[in-house]
Protein backbone atom coordinates (compact mmCIF):
# COMPACT_ATOMS: atom_id res chain seq x y z
CA UNK A 1 0.00 0.00 0.00
CA UNK A 2 2.79 2.10 0.95
CA UNK A 3 4.30 1.80 -2.43
CA UNK A 4 1.55 1.91 -4.15
CA UNK A 5 1.46 5.68 -2.66
CA UNK A 6 4.97 6.49 -3.18
CA UNK A 7 4.01 5.33 -6.67
CA UNK A 8 1.77 7.70 -6.96
CA UNK A 9 3.51 10.28 -5.40
CA UNK A 10 6.06 9.84 -8.11
CA UNK A 11 3.73 10.12 -10.83
CA UNK A 12 2.02 13.37 -9.75
CA UNK A 13 5.61 14.71 -9.15
CA UNK A 14 6.33 13.98 -12.31
CA UNK A 15 3.40 15.75 -14.21
CA UNK A 16 4.68 18.91 -11.98
CA UNK A 17 7.85 18.79 -12.84
CA UNK A 18 7.17 17.74 -16.44
CA UNK A 19 6.42 21.84 -17.61
CA UNK A 20 9.88 22.75 -16.39
CA UNK A 21 11.39 20.36 -18.13
CA UNK A 22 9.71 21.15 -21.55
CA UNK A 23 10.18 24.66 -20.91
CA UNK A 24 13.80 24.56 -20.30
CA UNK A 25 14.31 21.86 -23.19
CA UNK A 26 12.56 24.36 -25.15
CA UNK A 27 14.58 27.51 -23.97
CA UNK A 28 17.80 25.12 -24.87
CA UNK A 29 16.52 24.91 -28.52
CA UNK A 30 15.35 28.35 -29.45
CA UNK A 31 18.66 29.72 -27.93
CA UNK A 32 20.74 27.17 -30.01
CA UNK A 33 23.05 26.54 -27.19
CA UNK A 34 24.06 22.90 -27.08
CA UNK A 35 21.67 20.55 -25.04
CA UNK A 36 24.16 19.87 -22.24
CA UNK A 37 25.51 23.54 -21.60
CA UNK A 38 22.20 24.46 -20.32
CA UNK A 39 21.31 21.62 -18.02
CA UNK A 40 19.55 22.34 -15.01
CA UNK A 41 21.13 21.35 -11.69
CA UNK A 42 18.38 20.14 -9.70
CA UNK A 43 15.09 17.61 -10.69
CA UNK A 44 14.49 14.40 -10.69
CA UNK A 45 16.87 11.43 -9.59
CA UNK A 46 17.43 7.65 -10.45
CA UNK A 47 19.74 5.37 -9.28
CA UNK A 48 20.85 3.21 -11.84
CA UNK A 49 22.25 -0.26 -10.94
CA UNK A 50 23.87 -2.42 -13.81
CA UNK A 51 25.30 -6.24 -12.79
CA UNK A 52 24.17 -8.02 -16.11
CA UNK A 53 27.57 -9.43 -16.87
CA UNK A 54 31.32 -8.24 -15.48
CA UNK A 55 30.82 -4.90 -14.46
CA UNK A 56 29.19 -3.92 -11.31
CA UNK A 57 27.94 -0.23 -11.75
CA UNK A 58 25.92 2.01 -10.01
CA UNK A 59 24.78 6.10 -11.01
CA UNK A 60 23.28 8.63 -9.96
CA UNK A 61 21.80 10.41 -13.29
CA UNK A 62 18.98 13.79 -12.91
CA UNK A 63 16.28 14.04 -15.74
CA UNK A 64 18.42 16.80 -17.32
CA UNK A 65 21.63 14.24 -17.90
CA UNK A 66 23.42 15.13 -15.11
CA UNK A 67 25.67 12.69 -13.47
CA UNK A 68 25.77 13.39 -9.87
CA UNK A 69 27.92 10.36 -8.95
CA UNK A 70 28.95 7.57 -10.58
CA UNK A 71 31.42 4.29 -9.31
CA UNK A 72 32.45 1.68 -11.55
CA UNK A 73 33.87 -2.13 -10.42
CA UNK A 74 35.40 -3.36 -13.32
CA UNK A 75 36.07 -6.76 -13.80
CA UNK A 76 37.97 -6.46 -17.44
CA UNK A 77 41.49 -7.82 -15.82
CA UNK A 78 40.52 -11.00 -14.75
CA UNK A 79 38.09 -11.47 -18.06
CA UNK A 80 41.28 -11.18 -19.88
CA UNK A 81 43.46 -13.19 -17.87
CA UNK A 82 41.30 -16.51 -17.64
CA UNK A 83 39.95 -15.81 -21.67
CA UNK A 84 36.02 -14.70 -20.71
CA UNK A 85 33.48 -14.23 -18.06
CA UNK A 86 33.28 -17.07 -15.89
CA UNK A 87 29.49 -16.68 -14.28
CA UNK A 88 30.39 -18.10 -10.54
CA UNK A 89 33.44 -15.65 -10.01
CA UNK A 90 31.52 -12.81 -11.68
CA UNK A 91 28.52 -13.44 -9.21
CA UNK A 92 30.93 -13.40 -6.62
CA UNK A 93 32.57 -9.97 -7.16
CA UNK A 94 29.42 -8.32 -7.65
CA UNK A 95 28.02 -9.78 -4.39
CA UNK A 96 31.39 -8.48 -2.75
CA UNK A 97 31.25 -4.70 -4.36
CA UNK A 98 27.53 -4.32 -4.82
CA UNK A 99 26.99 -2.64 -1.98
CA UNK A 100 30.05 0.02 -1.90
CA UNK A 101 29.52 0.84 -5.17
CA UNK A 102 26.18 1.92 -4.80
CA UNK A 103 27.08 3.75 -1.54
CA UNK A 104 30.10 5.33 -3.23
CA UNK A 105 27.65 6.70 -6.05
CA UNK A 106 25.22 7.64 -3.52
CA UNK A 107 27.76 8.98 -1.27
CA UNK A 108 29.25 11.57 -4.41
CA UNK A 109 25.66 12.45 -5.96
CA UNK A 110 25.11 13.93 -1.89
CA UNK A 111 21.97 11.82 -1.42
CA UNK A 112 20.16 8.80 0.07
CA UNK A 113 17.90 6.37 -1.66
CA UNK A 114 14.95 8.20 -0.17
CA UNK A 115 15.80 11.08 -2.53
CA UNK A 116 15.31 9.45 -5.22
CA UNK A 117 12.44 9.27 -7.57
CA UNK A 118 13.30 5.59 -8.61
CA UNK A 119 15.88 2.67 -8.51
CA UNK A 120 16.45 1.71 -12.28
CA UNK A 121 18.19 -2.31 -12.62
CA UNK A 122 19.55 -4.07 -15.80
CA UNK A 123 17.26 -7.36 -15.27
CA UNK A 124 17.73 -8.67 -19.06
CA UNK A 125 19.82 -9.94 -20.45
CA UNK A 126 22.78 -11.34 -18.96
CA UNK A 127 24.14 -13.58 -17.02
CA UNK A 128 21.33 -15.03 -14.62
CA UNK A 129 23.33 -15.35 -11.49
CA UNK A 130 24.87 -11.91 -12.04
CA UNK A 131 21.44 -10.43 -12.96
CA UNK A 132 20.19 -11.94 -9.75
CA UNK A 133 22.97 -9.94 -7.79
CA UNK A 134 21.86 -6.50 -9.20
CA UNK A 135 18.16 -7.08 -8.53
CA UNK A 136 18.14 -8.51 -5.01
CA UNK A 137 19.98 -5.78 -4.21
CA UNK A 138 17.92 -3.28 -5.61
CA UNK A 139 14.59 -5.29 -4.39
CA UNK A 140 16.15 -4.65 -0.60
CA UNK A 141 16.62 -0.67 -1.23
CA UNK A 142 12.99 -0.05 -2.56
CA UNK A 143 11.80 -2.11 0.18
CA UNK A 144 13.30 -0.51 2.95
CA UNK A 145 13.26 3.15 0.96
CA UNK A 146 9.61 2.93 -0.43
CA UNK A 147 10.91 3.91 -3.80
CA UNK A 148 9.70 2.69 -7.20
CA UNK A 149 11.89 0.32 -8.98
CA UNK A 150 11.98 0.71 -12.84
CA UNK A 151 13.23 -3.16 -14.20
CA UNK A 152 15.46 -2.00 -17.27
CA UNK A 153 16.70 -4.18 -20.60
CA UNK A 154 20.66 -3.63 -21.32
CA UNK A 155 20.47 -3.93 -24.68
CA UNK A 156 18.05 -0.69 -24.84
CA UNK A 157 19.72 0.96 -21.99
CA UNK A 158 23.00 0.90 -24.82
CA UNK A 159 20.89 1.63 -27.22
CA UNK A 160 19.22 5.58 -25.07
CA UNK A 161 22.37 6.44 -23.69
CA UNK A 162 23.52 8.73 -26.77
CA UNK A 163 20.00 10.83 -25.82
CA UNK A 164 21.87 11.67 -22.52
CA UNK A 165 24.42 13.33 -24.59
CA UNK A 166 22.95 14.34 -27.59
CA UNK A 167 19.61 15.88 -28.87
CA UNK A 168 18.37 12.72 -30.87
CA UNK A 169 14.53 12.11 -31.83
CA UNK A 170 13.08 9.37 -32.57
CA UNK A 171 13.01 7.52 -34.99
CA UNK A 172 16.77 6.58 -35.50
CA UNK A 173 19.32 3.77 -36.21
CA UNK A 174 21.26 2.08 -33.49
CA UNK A 175 23.46 -0.27 -33.84
CA UNK A 176 25.11 -2.26 -30.99
CA UNK A 177 28.18 -3.77 -30.83
CA UNK A 178 29.31 -5.38 -27.87
CA UNK A 179 30.88 -8.44 -26.06
CA UNK A 180 27.82 -10.50 -26.09
CA UNK A 181 25.37 -8.52 -29.01
CA UNK A 182 25.38 -7.42 -32.38
CA UNK A 183 21.99 -5.95 -33.46
CA UNK A 184 21.24 -3.11 -35.74
CA UNK A 185 17.54 -2.11 -34.97
CA UNK A 186 15.22 0.95 -35.58
CA UNK A 187 14.40 3.13 -32.25
CA UNK A 188 11.25 4.39 -32.83
CA UNK A 189 10.36 5.09 -28.89
CA UNK A 190 12.39 4.39 -25.56
CA UNK A 191 10.14 1.12 -25.48
CA UNK A 192 10.13 0.92 -28.95
CA UNK A 193 12.13 -1.26 -31.16
CA UNK A 194 12.57 -2.71 -34.86
CA UNK A 195 15.11 -5.41 -34.82
CA UNK A 196 16.25 -5.64 -38.38
CA UNK A 197 19.56 -7.47 -38.19
CA UNK A 198 21.05 -9.53 -35.05
CA UNK A 199 24.25 -11.78 -34.70
CA UNK A 200 23.38 -15.30 -35.74
CA UNK A 201 26.71 -16.89 -33.92
CA UNK A 202 29.37 -14.52 -32.25
CA UNK A 203 29.44 -11.23 -31.56
CA UNK A 204 32.18 -8.72 -32.48
CA UNK A 205 33.57 -8.14 -29.20
CA UNK A 206 33.94 -11.94 -28.86
CA UNK A 207 35.95 -11.75 -31.76
CA UNK A 208 38.03 -9.35 -31.19
CA UNK A 209 38.58 -10.75 -27.78
CA UNK A 210 39.53 -14.40 -29.28
CA UNK A 211 42.21 -12.37 -31.60
CA UNK A 212 43.99 -10.81 -28.89
CA UNK A 213 44.30 -13.74 -27.03
CA UNK A 214 45.13 -15.92 -29.47
CA UNK A 215 48.26 -13.16 -30.09
CA UNK A 216 48.73 -12.98 -26.52
CA UNK A 217 48.75 -9.24 -26.43
CA UNK A 218 47.93 -8.72 -23.39
CA UNK A 219 52.00 -9.84 -22.46
CA UNK A 220 52.93 -6.73 -24.19
CA UNK A 221 53.39 -4.00 -21.58
CA UNK A 222 51.92 -1.68 -23.66
CA UNK A 223 48.66 -3.72 -23.20
CA UNK A 224 48.65 -3.41 -19.75
CA UNK A 225 44.68 -3.19 -18.31
CA UNK A 226 43.37 -3.09 -21.34
CA UNK A 227 40.31 -5.07 -23.14
CA UNK A 228 41.06 -7.67 -25.98
CA UNK A 229 39.56 -4.83 -27.76
CA UNK A 230 40.85 -1.89 -27.18
CA UNK A 231 44.43 -3.71 -27.28
CA UNK A 232 43.57 -5.26 -31.26
CA UNK A 233 43.04 -1.32 -32.46
CA UNK A 234 46.25 -0.16 -29.80
CA UNK A 235 48.42 -2.50 -31.85
CA UNK A 236 47.10 -2.36 -35.01
CA UNK A 237 48.11 1.24 -35.27
CA UNK A 238 51.18 -0.18 -36.39
CA UNK A 239 50.11 -2.10 -38.42
CA UNK A 240 49.42 -2.04 -41.97
CA UNK A 241 46.30 -3.39 -43.37
CA UNK A 242 46.97 -4.69 -46.98
CA UNK A 243 50.38 -6.71 -45.83
CA UNK A 244 46.92 -9.22 -45.34
CA UNK A 245 44.14 -9.88 -47.57
CA UNK A 246 40.88 -9.21 -45.70
CA UNK A 247 38.35 -11.82 -45.22
CA UNK A 248 35.91 -11.91 -48.22
CA UNK A 249 31.99 -10.82 -47.51
CA UNK A 250 29.81 -14.02 -48.82
CA UNK A 251 27.35 -11.95 -51.54
CA UNK A 252 24.94 -14.51 -50.91
CA UNK A 253 23.25 -13.30 -47.48
CA UNK A 254 20.74 -10.82 -48.10
CA UNK A 255 20.10 -10.04 -44.60
CA UNK A 256 21.13 -7.99 -41.88
CA UNK A 257 22.69 -10.62 -39.88
CA UNK A 258 26.05 -10.65 -38.86
CA UNK A 259 28.37 -13.21 -38.78
CA UNK A 260 31.68 -13.43 -36.88
CA UNK A 261 32.75 -17.18 -36.97
CA UNK A 262 34.15 -17.53 -40.26
CA UNK A 263 36.49 -14.16 -39.54
CA UNK A 264 37.88 -15.50 -35.99
CA UNK A 265 38.38 -19.02 -37.51
CA UNK A 266 40.13 -17.03 -40.84
CA UNK A 267 42.59 -14.95 -38.43
CA UNK A 268 43.11 -17.74 -35.69
CA UNK A 269 44.56 -19.46 -38.64
CA UNK A 270 46.57 -16.28 -40.12
CA UNK A 271 48.15 -16.35 -36.43
CA UNK A 272 48.91 -19.66 -36.70
CA UNK A 273 50.92 -19.50 -39.47
CA UNK A 274 52.54 -16.53 -38.59
CA UNK A 275 53.78 -17.97 -35.54
CA UNK A 276 54.70 -21.36 -36.83
CA UNK A 277 57.08 -19.27 -40.28
CA UNK A 278 58.48 -16.78 -37.33
CA UNK A 279 59.05 -19.85 -34.52
CA UNK A 280 57.17 -17.76 -32.17
CA UNK A 281 57.42 -20.08 -28.30
CA UNK A 282 55.98 -19.81 -25.26
CA UNK A 283 54.46 -16.56 -24.37
CA UNK A 284 56.49 -14.06 -27.26
CA UNK A 285 54.08 -12.33 -29.71
CA UNK A 286 54.79 -12.30 -34.06
CA UNK A 287 56.54 -9.21 -35.02
CA UNK A 288 53.80 -8.36 -37.57
CA UNK A 289 51.13 -8.40 -34.83
CA UNK A 290 50.14 -5.02 -35.89
CA UNK A 291 49.11 -6.15 -39.54
CA UNK A 292 47.39 -9.13 -38.39
CA UNK A 293 45.47 -6.53 -36.08
CA UNK A 294 45.01 -3.54 -38.83
CA UNK A 295 43.65 -6.22 -41.08
CA UNK A 296 40.86 -7.76 -38.71
CA UNK A 297 39.67 -4.41 -38.29
CA UNK A 298 39.45 -3.49 -41.25
CA UNK A 299 37.52 -7.08 -42.21
CA UNK A 300 35.66 -6.73 -39.30
CA UNK A 301 34.65 -3.06 -40.13
CA UNK A 302 33.78 -4.60 -43.84
CA UNK A 303 31.02 -6.90 -42.14
CA UNK A 304 29.47 -4.79 -40.34
CA UNK A 305 29.15 -2.10 -42.89
CA UNK A 306 27.58 -4.08 -45.38
CA UNK A 307 24.39 -4.87 -42.84
CA UNK A 308 24.30 -1.36 -42.21
CA UNK A 309 24.31 -0.26 -45.85
CA UNK A 310 20.91 -2.56 -45.97
CA UNK A 311 19.53 -0.95 -43.27
CA UNK A 312 19.45 2.23 -44.33
CA UNK A 313 18.33 1.04 -48.02
CA UNK A 314 15.36 -1.19 -45.77
CA UNK A 315 14.57 1.84 -43.84
CA UNK A 316 14.32 4.33 -47.10
CA UNK A 317 11.96 1.69 -48.62
CA UNK A 318 9.83 1.20 -46.03
CA UNK A 319 9.94 5.08 -44.78
CA UNK A 320 11.28 4.00 -41.58
CA UNK A 321 13.75 7.18 -40.79
CA UNK A 322 13.50 11.05 -41.67
CA UNK A 323 14.40 11.95 -45.04
CA UNK A 324 16.31 14.70 -43.35
CA UNK A 325 18.01 14.42 -40.12
CA UNK A 326 18.80 10.68 -39.90
CA UNK A 327 21.22 9.49 -37.32
CA UNK A 328 22.84 6.24 -36.52
CA UNK A 329 23.91 5.58 -32.89
CA UNK A 330 26.79 3.00 -32.20
CA UNK A 331 26.82 2.30 -28.73
CA UNK A 332 28.24 -1.18 -26.79
CA UNK A 333 32.10 -1.73 -25.76
CA UNK A 334 33.11 -2.37 -29.61
CA UNK A 335 31.66 1.45 -30.45
CA UNK A 336 34.85 2.65 -28.22
CA UNK A 337 37.08 1.40 -31.30
CA UNK A 338 38.06 4.89 -33.35
CA UNK A 339 39.09 2.65 -36.20
CA UNK A 340 35.38 1.32 -36.69
CA UNK A 341 34.09 4.58 -35.78
CA UNK A 342 35.61 6.02 -38.90
CA UNK A 343 34.52 2.99 -40.88
CA UNK A 344 30.54 3.61 -39.96
CA UNK A 345 31.25 6.93 -40.84
CA UNK A 346 31.82 6.63 -44.35
CA UNK A 347 28.58 4.40 -44.43
CA UNK A 348 26.82 7.01 -42.78
CA UNK A 349 28.17 9.69 -45.29
CA UNK A 350 26.47 7.70 -48.53
CA UNK A 351 23.31 8.41 -46.91
CA UNK A 352 23.65 11.60 -45.65
CA UNK A 353 23.05 10.54 -41.60
CA UNK A 354 24.79 12.01 -38.62
CA UNK A 355 26.67 9.25 -36.81
CA UNK A 356 26.64 9.47 -33.17
CA UNK A 357 29.07 7.61 -30.39
CA UNK A 358 28.81 8.19 -26.70
CA UNK A 359 32.08 8.56 -25.29
CA UNK A 360 34.01 5.30 -24.47
CA UNK A 361 33.16 5.00 -20.67
CA UNK A 362 29.57 5.41 -21.69
CA UNK A 363 29.60 3.03 -24.52
CA UNK A 364 30.98 -0.11 -22.03
CA UNK A 365 28.93 -1.34 -19.50
CA UNK A 366 28.39 1.14 -16.85
CA UNK A 367 25.37 2.13 -13.95
CA UNK A 368 24.65 5.58 -15.72
CA UNK A 369 23.02 4.02 -18.98
CA UNK A 370 20.78 2.39 -16.66
CA UNK A 371 20.22 4.97 -14.73
CA UNK A 372 19.41 7.08 -17.69
CA UNK A 373 17.05 4.63 -18.91
CA UNK A 374 15.56 4.61 -15.95
CA UNK A 375 14.93 8.82 -16.31
CA UNK A 376 13.69 8.11 -19.83
CA UNK A 377 10.98 5.79 -18.55
CA UNK A 378 10.43 7.76 -15.55
CA UNK A 379 9.78 10.78 -17.90
CA UNK A 380 7.19 9.14 -19.98
CA UNK A 381 5.32 8.16 -16.71
CA UNK A 382 5.69 4.01 -17.70
CA UNK A 383 7.96 1.15 -17.21
CA UNK A 384 7.52 1.08 -13.02
CA UNK A 385 7.81 -2.54 -11.53
CA UNK A 386 4.21 -3.10 -10.20
CA UNK A 387 5.14 -4.80 -7.91
CA UNK A 388 8.98 -4.64 -7.33
CA UNK A 389 9.29 -7.48 -5.08
CA UNK A 390 8.21 -10.21 -7.57
CA UNK A 391 10.01 -8.88 -10.15
CA UNK A 392 12.18 -11.58 -12.08
CA UNK A 393 15.69 -11.22 -14.40
CA UNK A 394 15.31 -12.75 -17.63
CA UNK A 395 19.02 -13.92 -19.12
CA UNK A 396 17.60 -14.36 -22.39
CA UNK A 397 15.56 -12.27 -24.35
CA UNK A 398 14.60 -10.94 -27.91
CA UNK A 399 15.07 -6.90 -28.93
CA UNK A 400 12.44 -5.17 -29.77
CA UNK A 401 9.96 -6.20 -33.26
CA UNK A 402 11.70 -9.11 -35.24
CA UNK A 403 11.76 -7.26 -39.19
CA UNK A 404 14.76 -9.94 -39.27
CA UNK A 405 13.02 -12.04 -42.22
CA UNK A 406 11.37 -9.10 -43.64
CA UNK A 407 14.62 -7.89 -44.40
CA UNK A 408 15.58 -10.81 -45.88
CA UNK A 409 12.83 -10.94 -47.36
CA UNK A 410 13.25 -7.75 -49.69
CA UNK A 411 16.91 -9.28 -51.17
CA UNK A 412 17.87 -5.33 -51.42
CA UNK A 413 21.65 -6.15 -52.93
CA UNK A 414 24.60 -4.36 -51.85
CA UNK A 415 27.80 -4.10 -53.64
CA UNK A 416 31.55 -4.95 -51.57
CA UNK A 417 32.89 -3.04 -53.68
CA UNK A 418 31.15 -0.18 -52.47
CA UNK A 419 30.89 -1.28 -48.57
CA UNK A 420 33.46 1.88 -47.27
O1 LIG B 1 29.36 -3.48 -23.84
P1 LIG B 1 30.47 -4.17 -23.12
O2 LIG B 1 31.23 -3.40 -22.08
O3 LIG B 1 29.99 -5.47 -22.41
C1 LIG B 1 29.01 -6.30 -22.97
O4 LIG B 1 27.82 -6.03 -22.74
O5 LIG B 1 29.45 -7.24 -23.69
O6 LIG B 1 31.49 -4.69 -24.27
C2 LIG B 1 32.67 -5.39 -23.95
C3 LIG B 1 33.39 -5.73 -25.24
C4 LIG B 1 34.61 -6.61 -25.06
O7 LIG B 1 34.56 -7.66 -25.97
C5 LIG B 1 35.77 -5.67 -25.37
O8 LIG B 1 36.91 -6.32 -25.88
C6 LIG B 1 35.15 -4.75 -26.38
O9 LIG B 1 33.84 -4.52 -25.88
N1 LIG B 1 35.88 -3.49 -26.50
C7 LIG B 1 36.45 -3.09 -27.65
C8 LIG B 1 37.14 -1.89 -27.37
N2 LIG B 1 36.95 -1.60 -26.04
C9 LIG B 1 36.17 -2.60 -25.53
N3 LIG B 1 36.46 -3.64 -28.89
C10 LIG B 1 37.13 -3.00 -29.86
N4 LIG B 1 37.83 -1.86 -29.66
C11 LIG B 1 37.86 -1.26 -28.45
N5 LIG B 1 38.55 -0.14 -28.26
ZN1 LIG C 1 26.77 -4.17 -22.55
Amino acid sequence: MLGQCRYSYSVLKYCKQKLTFLQTLHNSRKTQISFCSTRCTTGRRVLGIETSCDDTGAAVVDEYGNILGNALQSQTQETVAVGGVIPFHARDQHKAHIEDVVEQALKEANVTVKDLDAVAVTVKPGISMCLNVGLSYAKKLVQEHRVPMIPIHHMEAHALTARMIEQIDFPFLVLLVSGGHCLLAVAKDIDKFLLLGTALDSSPGEAFDKVARRMKLKNLPECYNMSGGAMVEHIAKQGDIEKFPPLEILSGNRSCNFSFSGMKTYYMRLIEKEEKEQEIVASNVISNAGDVCASFQYSLVRHLAKPLHRAFLFSEMRELLPEDGKTLVVSGGVACNQYIQQGLKKVCEKYDCRLVCPPPHLCTDNGIMIAWNGIEKLKAGRGFAEDPQSQRFIPKVPFGEDLTSDVANCTIKVRNANLL
